[in-house]
């Protein structure tokens, strides 16, 4: 009989969003009079439509694909040229990025999940906590952790508290870590981190021979130019750090499935005996070995992005989604509400009131307003007494949620 990877038992039975999904499915079914009401504010799924720059370049390349002369059929599997190159000229210029420590994907889930493919076993690992949830269940599905105990918490992975005193961004860690996954901006919290917080990351990372997980999906929200974009504009994050970038949240790519990492040539890890190998070389096999490319179409799309109608219109995007996020801010804190967030970053982090955990708040939201947000709980222990609320609507919705927080807690 074929025996199965028993890690994968080791799983918390609800996923986070199947279980948000169920508990609306059970209260529509209830209240069948309210369904059309409900607004959804909890996953993080982008609503407004493909910029037109981006929608001619994909209706043109399945034109190429239409005749002989212009077809394509295997990409390289790390990527087109034309895209690596768009992205290092447009991302990481002067950061000492080259196209070739680039692989494009078909998204940043499956690439922060893949990664540990080339790591071994025995790495001590840390996370933030709250923290994206993938993180922490593709470790369990990879064998990195013992069984999860009653507040959720996985033995054998370093938790590196967030809170309202740290400003929901990590302390290092009190002890040698080898892998740290960072997410800024910060899913769910909406925090971000200034220069001096990543440079002692940086910092760390060397003195500790740790390797940085760098999640900078939510890229494009920074508004602040302070802030850094990228894990490589610190000094020396080249030799510890790889990035994870998406076009997910700042194309509206989250159904169209466009992402990259960028691996250094120059950071590395080490094998049993001490020999040192850089990632790069162990991702190009991994990928090329189980990944056939993202699709001709989707990339030229992706490329787009970076055109000067794309820039503008993404521009007007973001701008939507952070016009979004301002109301939903100042519409809980005038209902008393303790808010980080949703100033570099679509998603708005909200204390519940007093006396309400994030699962209560989150049936109370639903039964009371109709509002779908996402508990705190869901992100980790550390998430306990906090909800997010998405900017990711139509301006409509968001207004109409604003006006019903105001009646619910106001
Ligand atoms: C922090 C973070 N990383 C990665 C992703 C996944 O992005 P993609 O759509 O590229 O798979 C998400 C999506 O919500 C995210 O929040």
């Amino acid at each position: 009989m074929a025996t199965i990877n028993a890690n994968f038992l080791k799983l918390k039975a609800g996923y986070l969003f199947p279980e948000i999904a169920r508990r609306v499915k059970a209260f529509t079914e209830a209240n069948p009079d309210k369904a059309p009401r409900i607004i959804r504010c909890g996953i993080g799924d982008v609503t407004e439509p493909l910029p037109a720059a981006v929608r001619a370049a994909m209706h043109e390349a399945i034109d190429e694909m239409g005749s002989r002369e212009t077809f394509k059929g295997y990409g390289p599997e790390q990527g087109y040229e034309f895209l690596r190159q768009a992205i290092v000229d447009h991302q990481f210029q002067d950061l000492g990025i080259s196209a070739d420590e680039v692989f494009i994907s078909d998204g940043s889930k499956c690439d922060t999940g893949n990664v540990l493919d080339i790591f071994g076993k025995g790495n001590v690992i840390a996370i933030t906590d709250p923290v994206y949830p993938v993180y922490v269940d593709t470790n369990v599905m990879a064998g990195n952790t013992g069984e999860s105990d009653e507040t959720g918490a996985y033995a054998g992975l370093v938790y590196l508290p967030c809170n309202a005193e740290n400003g929901f961004v990590a302390g290092l860690p009190d002890r040698k870590v080898d892998l740290v996954y960072l997410c800024f901006p910060n899913n769910p919290t909406g925090a971000v981190a200034t220069r001096a917080q990543l440079e002692a990351w940086v910092k760390y990372a060397k003195e500790n021979d740790t390797v940085i997980f760098f999640d900078a999906a939510y890229e494009a929200f920074i508004q602040d130019p302070e802030i850094p974009r990228s894990i490589f504009e610190i000094e020396g994050a080249r030799d510890v750090a790889i990035e994870f970038r998406s076009f997910s949240k700042n194309g509206g790519f989250t159904g169209v499935r466009c992402a990259y990492v960028v691996i250094p040539k120059t950071v590395s890890g080490k094998t049993g005996d001490g020999t040192r190998v850089p990632l790069h070389q162990l991702w190009s096999r991994r990928h090329s070995t189980k990944f056939n490319g993202a699709s001709y179409p989707v990339q030229k799309g992706a490329a787009a992005v970076f055109s000067e109608q794309g820039k503008a219109e993404v521009t007007e995007l973001i701008a939507h989604y952070m016009g979004n996020a301002k109301l939903l801010v100042d519409a809980a804190k005038a209902a008393g509400l303790q808010v980080f967030g949703g100033v570099n970053a679509p998603y708005v982090w909200v204390g519940c009131p007093a006396g309400t955990d994030s699962w209560g708040m989150f049936d109370k939201m639903l039964s009371e307003a109709q509002v779908v947000i996402t508990p705190g709980a869901g992100f980790g222990a550390g998430g306990e007494g906090w909800f997010r609320i998405s900017a990711f609507n139509t301006r409509a919705n968001v207004e109409e949620v604003c006006r019903r927080l105001a009646t619910l807690l106001g």
